[in-house]
């Protein structure tokens, strides 16, 4: 393949740096209790599950969205971090799932955020009542 690309044209510099063999990802449910609870003694974030289905904690999601190259999308969290799969399709854990996305980005409006694509806004407007709150 390397070869391929290089009879077509392709620049391919050779890497700088090592990979990261020290980026590690944390599986809270897989975790034995004592595990656990060291963990959530260094970071009380790890004690919090979002995804009670699928035992996915908010350290967990915000690993993930503060990786190098961050989820954009529900669905992109849910490929990171398994949140979303379980037996509630993510009916429980996705509203604190699009806090947290608006939260990574602040000022990021509700109705940018998307489930996956381009043009899957999660939200159309805003409601009547929100519009009151916001006055
Ligand atoms: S709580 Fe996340 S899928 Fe049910």
């Amino acid at each position: 393949m390397v070869e391929l690309l290089k009879s077509s044209g392709v620049k391919l510099p050779e890497k700088t740096s090592e990979y990261n063999l020290t980026r590690k990802k944390i599986h809270f449910r897989d975790m034995s209790n004592e595990e656990r609870t060291a963990l959530v003694a260094k970071d009380p974030a790890y004690g919090r599950i979002v995804c009670r289905c699928e035992g996915v904690t908010e350290g967990e999601i915000r690993d993930a969205l503060e990786s190098p190259i961050p989820p954009a999308s529900l669905d992109a969290v849910k490929r990171r971090a398994g949140t979303g799969m379980g037996r509630c399709q993510g009916g429980f854990c996705g509203p604190r799932i699009v806090e947290m996305l608006m939260e990574r980005s602040s000022g990021t409006s509700p109705l940018s955020i998307l489930q996956d694509k381009e043009g899957s806004n999660l939200f159309f407007e805003r409601t009547a009542e929100s519009k009151e709150v916001e006055a």
